[in-house]
């Protein structure tokens, strides 16, 4: 593919992540890590290429996060866009240059785009009615209106969401919407936006999607269903102040929409890492890697049609980057449009999915301080359980048993063993003795495949299959020395034992070559010890990259086993943010208002047992049951069935609504209510007598 492609260079992006927090291995693990390995790759190929990354530092959620800690939202972004920058360079992640939208270039590229635009009559001017909060003098973003759920009746509901039942919204569904600024009821209020028509644009867009069906089937099968449902024009302006502001007479009070603005932010940071005027303190801001600075101007990387342009996103973004964007870059005229959008699914931690707000994560800072100059071991793990086709999951145990197992046990183990043999045997020189076996020559004929397979696994961005690759070559040097014994040789054929060792070190060196984009630290340091120097891959696959007579250098341990221990502290720290949720989640004021005796008296709970359970058709959440209730035995459809497998609840006793007006559900009558106690994390369990006790007991 490579050889053959039509491509000169390459401009390769990351999904600019939100400045509002740290970043955590989901972000790693589903864009930044599949992407340096690309990146890595390519530059190991000698192609010319660029990887362009920075913060997203508009966008409303950042607006939030400054008015809930009372400061400006510029405090918030600079905060953050040091944690984070730090955070990847630190994992090595390598980008030529870490940018961040609110810089002064990317202010003037992004206005400069809109202005463009705008001057070619592209976008459609409408006028709209938007909610407006007369206390706080300001149109309200979606987040800043809360109301009730016209579905379920939370009456915590944003504007553009419901948390509780995931109902997407519009700020004019909530019941008794309210400003989430002053409190006030928000009057609705008219105001002049500027569309993108993307449903003028579509047959353009449709054609684009249409000619990259060797898209992930993900990606692809998200922009189809997007196209057939139709696109509808979308406002590329927004009436807020933290921003881009909107560069035409008449748009005050209004800046860029964030999405507007944010991949034009991969265009900016290319402007000004090709800047060579740049000065030496924006340098450190941007995390400009000085030595991976190109030569040629920002427009090649943007501009020439034999620019592959890709990006490596999670699959959220999606349609901003598969639809929006190009839509963007086609009425823009000058642009090349993506060759490839990369996205992944999510990673979920110990079973739940990552949240932020619930501190259901591991935090790259923390990761770094917990686990000092464990980065490559992280990199292994997330690659290997890369979220790629499906949403996965990551757990302390796993990351335990994939360094001990794998990289100690294995990549690890082997080159020690070749190492420290050269070194007691031989002083730590390279040797050759009697010629090359049968079995020497399979081997390396074996080794010369890698290179190859490695490399196609990459290129089709399947990076989970290229490193078990990687590891195979391990494999393949361990099962050599173990089967080869040059410990027990030595007493008989030092010769021999030259020729193996010999054989060994030049897969050692192979190794070095090829886990450079994957485990760049582990890499170097092996590097180092072969004392072989920065390799290109195109030398991987060769059987002479140490020559005899080489001088090696002190071996050193690549990895260490991680004991139980340290993986039960980390476990224990996320325990921890469970049970704190847990509590923060019982509050006050959900209690509900007062019942009088009667009331409460006219409902008759009683004691039952289960005495049959099986799932009803069709259905996730439901369970019929069969309840002896003292009285008689009946049936009841209760949704506990994602909790409990049928076979283990019968014979366990309940309690039971048992006056309940009868309700048919699925078809079947269902004749009262189990009692359930339900945990803060959504987990059930039954409110149950602690010892057995007559069926039909009353419960007052
Ligand atoms: N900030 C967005 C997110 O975290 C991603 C922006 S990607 C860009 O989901 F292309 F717009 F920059
Ligand atoms: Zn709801």
């Amino acid at each position: 593919m490579l050889g053959n492609d039509k491509f000169k260079r390459y401009t390769v992006t990351a999904a600019l992540p939100y400045t509002n927090g740290p970043v955590h291995i989901g972000h790693l693990a589903g864009v930044y890590i599949p992407a340096d390995i690309y990146v890595r790759f390519l530059r190991s190929t000698g192609k010319d290429v660029i990887f362009v990354c920075g913060s997203d530092e508009h966008g409303v959620p950042i607006t939030l996060k400054a008015r809930k800690e009372g400061v400006d939202p510029q405090q918030v972004v600079d905060k953050y866009h040091k944690i984070i920058g730090d955070s990847f360079r630190d994992f090595g992640v390598s980008f030529n240059i870490y940018h961040r939208t609110s810089s002064p270039t990317h202010h003037e590229t992004a206005s400069g785009f809109f202005r463009t635009l705008y001057d070619k009559g592209v976008f459609d001017e409408e006028e709209t009615e938007q909610y407006y909060d007369e206390k706080a003098g300001q149109f309200l973003a979606d987040r800043y209106i809360v109301g009730t759920c016209p579905k379920c009746g939370n009456e915590e509901a944003y504007g553009d969401q419901c948390e509780k039942c995931g109902t997407s919204l519009s700020p004019t569904e909530l019941i008794n919407p309210h400003s989430t600024l002053s409190g006030a009821q928000p009057i609705l209020k008219k105001t002049r936006n500027w569309f993108l028509p993307l449903d003028k644009m579509q047959p353009q867009i449709e054609a684009y999607i249409d000619s990259h069906k060797e898209w992930k089937p993900n990606v692809y099968g998200q922009c189809k269903s997007w196209l057939s449902g139709g696109l509808n024009p979308r406002a590329m302006t927004r009436d807020l102040d933290w921003g881009v502001k909107v560069p035409v007479e008449g748009a005050d009070g209004k800046v860029l929409y964030v999405w507007f603005d944010a991949p034009i932010g991969y265009i900016s940071g290319t402007k000004d890492l090709c800047n060579q005027q740049l000065g030496a303190e924006k340098k450190s801001e941007y995390y400009l890697n000085e030595e991976l600075r190109p030569t040629e101007s920002w427009e090649k990387y943007w501009y020439d049609k034999e620019t592959k342009l890709v990006h490596f996103i999670g699959k959220d973004n999606i349609v901003f980057h598969c639809i929006i964007f190009p839509a963007m870059l086609m009425a823009h005229g000058q642009f090349t449009l993506a060759d490839n959008v990369p996205a992944n699914e999510f990673l979920n931690l110990e079973g739940d999915k990552i949240s932020t707000s619930r501190n259901w994560a591991v935090w790259l800072h923390e990761y770094l301080h917990e686990f000092p100059g464990k980065q490559d071991v992280l990199r292994y793990v997330l690659t290997s359980t890369a979220p790629e086709t499906k949403d996965n999951d990551f757990t302390w145990r796993d990351f335990q048993a994939r360094n001990n197992n794998e990289l100690v046990a294995i990549f690890g183990n082997f080159v020690n063993r070749v190492l420290v043999l050269s070194h007691k045997y031989f002083g730590g020189k390279v040797m050759m003795g009697s010629p090359f076996t049968e079995t020497d020559q399979k081997v390396m004929e074996e080794m010369k495949l890698y290179p190859a397979k490695i490399a196609a696994s990459i290129e089709q961005y399947r990076f989970r299959e290229a490193l078990s690759e990687f590891m195979n070559l391990a494999r393949l040097g361990n099962k050599y020395l173990a089967d080869e014994e040059p410990w027990k040789l030595i007493k008989t054929d030092e010769d021999r034992v030259k020729t193996v060792l010999n054989v060994g070190l030049q897969i050692a060196a192979n190794l070095a070559v090829l886990a450079g984009p994957f485990l760049p630290f582990s890499a170097k340091k092996l590097a180092d010890m072969l004392n072989m120097g920065t390799q290109t891959w195109d030398k991987a696959g060769s059987t002479d990259i140490l020559s005899a007579g080489h001088q090696l250098n002190e071996a050193a341990l690549l990895f260490e086993k991680i004991e139980d221990s340290l993986i039960e502290e980390q476990i224990k720290k996320l325990t921890d943010s469970k049970a704190a949720n847990a509590q923060a989640a019982i509050k006050p004021e959900d209690a509900k208002p007062n019942v009088n005796f009667d009331q409460f008296a006219s409902m008759d709970i009683r004691v039952g047992t289960i005495l049959e359970a099986e799932k009803v058709a069709k259905t996730k959440k439901l369970l019929k049951l069969k309840i002896d209730t003292g009285l008689d035995q009946r049936t009841i459809v209760s949704g506990i069935a994602e909790y409990f497998e049928p076979e283990q609840i019968i014979g366990k006793q309940v309690s039971v609504l048992i006056n309940l007006e009868p309700r048919e559900i699925k078809g079947i009558l269902s004749q009262g209510m189990i009692l359930m106690a339900e945990n803060s994390d959504g987990n059930l369990s039954f409110v149950a007598p602690p010892a057995a006790i007559n069926n039909g007991s009353v419960i007052r």
